[in-house]
This record gives C-alpha cells, structure tokens and sequence, in this order.
C-alpha cells in the first residue's frame, strides 16, 4: 500500500476542515466544491488521502454540507480505499471547533493529519514528508517562508530554535509580525495525543475562536516534541478565497502538467497555453497519454482520457475530450472532438478540420480527411474516406475511399428514431445530397448532386433524385417601371 511509504507505523486518519463560507468567492456552489482543472477542491485534497494509503479521511462540513456530502458520494473515484466520514460543524467557531467535531470518529491507534479542504495542490510527498517528521510521536507542523506572510499564523521560535507556538496575525505583536515562516494549515499528530488537546482549546483570542494552533503551546508544555518540515513552494499550501486565487492555482496546476509531458518529451509550443481537466460529466480522471513526437499548439483543452499516436499534431484552439488520436494524424485548428462516453476514434494519418467537430462514436479510419463544418456522430468512415467541406454524417457506416460532398447530410432522424445510412465502398456522393435513412448506396455506385436519396442505390449506378431542369430561352427579367 502507499502508506508503506511512510516511516509512520500507524494507521493515518485524515482530518478534512471544509465547513467554512468562502464568502469571498461570491458564489452559490460551496467553496469546496469550486473546480480546479474540473475536479471540485475536495476531490484533490480526498486524493491526500489515497497517495497517504489513509485508513479513514473525515469530513467537516458546514456551509453547503448536503451538497458537499452528495457530492463526495458521487465522485467515488478520487476516494480510493480508504474509509470516507462526514462530520458536521455547525456553527463554525474555529479551526479547532472543527477537528473537536471529528474526535468521536477518532481511533487512539492512529496518525491524525489535518488538511483544508480548500488547499488543493499540496504534494503527496509533502505531506508523506510530515508524517515522518510527526514519526508517531511528534506534533509536526508544515511550514512555509513566505516573503510576505500577511495573513498567516506566524512559527515563534525560542533560542534554541525549537517552535514556541503558533501566533495568528491578529493576536501578535509587531515583532512577531516580522517572522516569515508560516503555519501552513496542515499538521500531523499521534491521535493519542491530539484526542488530549482538544477538549482544553480556548475561545480566549482577538478572534473568539476555537484555534487548532493552541495545540502547539500545549505540546511545548507537556514536552511533546515538536517538529517542523519546511517547504518554499507556496502553491502547495496555498488556500483558494476568491476566483482570483483560483485561477492562480489552476494556472500553477496547469504549468506542472505541461512541465510533466514536456519531460516526457511531448512538445508543447507555449506551455503557458495548454490545459488538462477531468471530465466534470463523469468524473473520470484528466490524463493524456502521449506517444514520441507529439506537437500540440497552443490554447487547447484536454478533457478526460485522450491517447496521441507518434508524431500526431494538434492545432492551435481544440478541444478533445476522451478520444483517440493515432499516429500521424493532423488535427487542424478550431477543431472539436467531444467522445462523451462512447469515444472518438481517429485513424492513422487522418486528416481532420479546421473547424470539424466528431461527436462520440466517430470512428475514422486510415487516412481519412475531415474537413471545415463537417460533423461525424456515431459513425464509422473506412480508410481513405473524405468528407471535405460542410458536411453532416450521422448513424452512418462509410466504405474505403469513400468521397461525401460539400453540404451532404445523413437524415438519420425520423422524429421518433434513428436509422442507418450504409455508404458502401468506393461511392461517390455529390453535393448537397440528402440521404433519407434507413438507405444504402452499394458500392461504387454515384449519387447526383442535389439529390434527396430515400431508396436504396444498387452498386455501380447513377442514383439521381430532383427536378429535372428546365430552360426557357429569350427569358425576359422584369422591368422597373419608369415615372411617366
Ligand atoms: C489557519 C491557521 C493559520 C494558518 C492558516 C493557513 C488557525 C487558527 N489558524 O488560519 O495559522 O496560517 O490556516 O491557511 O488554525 N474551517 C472550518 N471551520 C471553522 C473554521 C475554518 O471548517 O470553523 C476551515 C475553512 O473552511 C478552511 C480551513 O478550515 O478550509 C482554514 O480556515 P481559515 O479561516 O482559512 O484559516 P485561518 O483561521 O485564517
Ligand atoms: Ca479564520
């Protein structure tokens, strides 16, 4: 299990605080549940939980509970193996108020850590590096230098160096304003000890709340040691108040996915530019998985699972959610790949947009071209087929090197249900062709253009269905009257 990974040999128990407001985010959705790269805050830090290898992770909600319970429920998938509980803190009187509510569902046996819910991008070994500094008997604090640390708890140190306490901004003194090493929010601590402390924290502060950081001057007192692990990266403790903190943070998130696949070697032409997100539809993890000579322009979006095949480009502008993209292929600019559940598939060397859209359960074939204001739904083209220019292909089985004409569409809706159109190999659609399905045009056969098609073609005949055309010679346009 992950937990091996630490040198705590108890179980660990996580200690989530979410019950607080987030007035500042101006916002009916609980702050909690605020997305960043569309996975709510509280799914990212639940996944602490996981990397740790936690026994149990315990939720204090508040504002919102309902919704944040529900949606906890729902997205399972970021939960692990580890045993979710849900306390409420009503109302909120303090970070200490908050974790006194989870004592009852503490085990004595365990490591507690206690996390925010609205921290999102700590690092799993961060906080495995907490764990060890705790080592099942220490109150260890994560700590952060921060050249401007308004705001924050401030870590008073003695002589010695050893930690003192833990003094917010409001109740310190000016000298003690100046220290830059911040209490992080997050702490680990046998549960024996913590189970101790709670019951004895004070309302006695410039806020008249119940602070969690009381505890640090209660272990200095009982010769508890105390230890620290120091980081310099703030994002990782950063908390989300405002959108604008929010978009900082994803931004952050963002650069360290792109730094990542650039590592792998995907190139990326302004990784400033590129974004990667779970798909908030079904919860399924954001993850792109790129073979050798990927290129991607900037400014597109990756949604749940996409696969690039060696030296496949993207253009500048897409957005590709769950597909596939073989070796090869060319996605122009502006183009929309949406998979949904069933997926998209594109085939080796296809050539698609710019400006196509494939609807899930587009399947292209080798060497297919999908070109501008074209869209495919649920249909499989065969190697070499082209549908070129202002096209819609829907419920459609397409043969090898099959060419679909510019303004061409499948009337696959009947008002009630859907049909078939089965285009067998070697057809040539003309332009602006209706194909009324259920129908099939058999192989090698041409359709007119202009035609609205709603019998079957046989193969290699002229299917031709529209007004004959007339010409009338002499014709004279109408005259404008002249003033007499
Ligand atoms: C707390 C620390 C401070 C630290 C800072 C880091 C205390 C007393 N102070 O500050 O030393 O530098 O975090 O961000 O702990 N919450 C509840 N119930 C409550 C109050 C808060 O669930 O009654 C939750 C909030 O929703 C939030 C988290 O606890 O997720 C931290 O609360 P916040 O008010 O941001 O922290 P501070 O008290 O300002
Ligand atoms: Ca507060």
């Amino acid at each position: 299990p992950p937990g091996a990974q630490t040198r705590s040999m108890n179980p660990i128990d996580i200690v989530i605080m979410a019950a607080g407001k987030g007035t500042r985010m101006k916002s009916r959705i609980p702050k909690v549940l605020q997305r960043l790269a569309g996975r709510p805050l509280l799914q990212h830090v639940l996944g602490q939980a996981s990397a740790l290898g936690a026994r149990s992770a315990i939720v204090v909600t508040g504002h919102g509970a309902i919704e944040v319970e529900a949606a906890c429920a729902s997205g399972i998938s970021a939960r692990g193996q580890f045993d979710l509980k849900f306390v409420r803190q009503e109302p909120q009187l303090g970070t200490g108020h908050a974790v006194q509510q989870a004592a009852p569902l503490l085990q004595g046996d365990g490591t507690v850590v206690v996390l925010s819910g609205d921290v999102p991008l700590t690092q799993p070994d961060t906080v495995r590096a907490l764990v060890d500094a705790c080592a099942d008997e220490a109150l260890a604090l994560l700590t952060v230098r921060l050249p401007q640390p308004k705001g924050y708890g401030r870590i008073v140190r003695g002589a010695d160096g050893a930690v003192c306490g833990i003094v917010e901004e409001k109740d310190a003194t000016d000298a003690q304003r100046a220290i830059t090493e911040v209490y992080s929010g997050i702490l680990a601590v046998p549960a024996r000890l913590l189970l101790q402390w709670l019951p004895r924290l004070s309302n006695q502060n410039a806020q008249g709340e119940y602070y969690l950081t009381e505890v640090v001057a209660m272990a200095v007192a009982q010769g508890v040691p105390v230890t620290t692990h120091t980081i310099d990266d703030a994002v990782q403790v950063a908390g989300v108040n405002s959108p604008a903190q929010l978009a900082e943070l994803e931004r952050a998130h963002q650069s360290r996915a792109a730094a990542a696949l650039m590592e792998q070697g995907v190139r990326l032409l302004d990784p400033a530019r590129f974004d990667l997100r779970d798909d908030a539809r079904s919860g399924a993890r954001a993850e792109l998985v790129c073979a050798q000579d990927v290129e991607i322009d900037v400014g597109c979006i990756f949604t749940g699972q996409v696969e690039l095949g060696e030296g496949a480009r993207i253009g500048a502008y897409c957005c590709i959610a769950n597909a596939s993209i073989a070796a090869g292929a060319v996605i122009h600019p502006f183009t929309h790949i949406d998979g949904e559940a069933a997926g998209v598939q594109v085939g080796e060397g296809a050539l698609v947009g710019p400006f196509a859209r494939l609807r899930p359960g587009a399947q292209l074939g080798r060497g297919v071209h999908i070109g501008n204001f074209v869209e495919v739904k649920n249909s499989q083209l065969a190697d070499g087929a082209k549908a070129n220019h202002l096209a819609y292909l829907g419920d459609a089985t397409v043969g090898e090197r099959v060419n679909y004409g510019a303004g061409s569409i499948t009337a696959n809706y009947d008002g009630a249900n859907k049909h078939r159109t089965v285009i067998e190999a070697d057809v040539h659609i003309g332009s602006n062709c209706v194909l009324v399905a259920p129908v099939t045009i058999g192989a090698g056969a041409t359709v007119g253009g202009g035609s609205t098609i709603s019998k079957d073609v046989p193969a290699a005949s002229l299917g031709v269905a529209r007004g004959r055309q007339t010409n009338i010679t002499g014709w004279r346009r109408p005259a404008k009257k002249t003033a007499p």
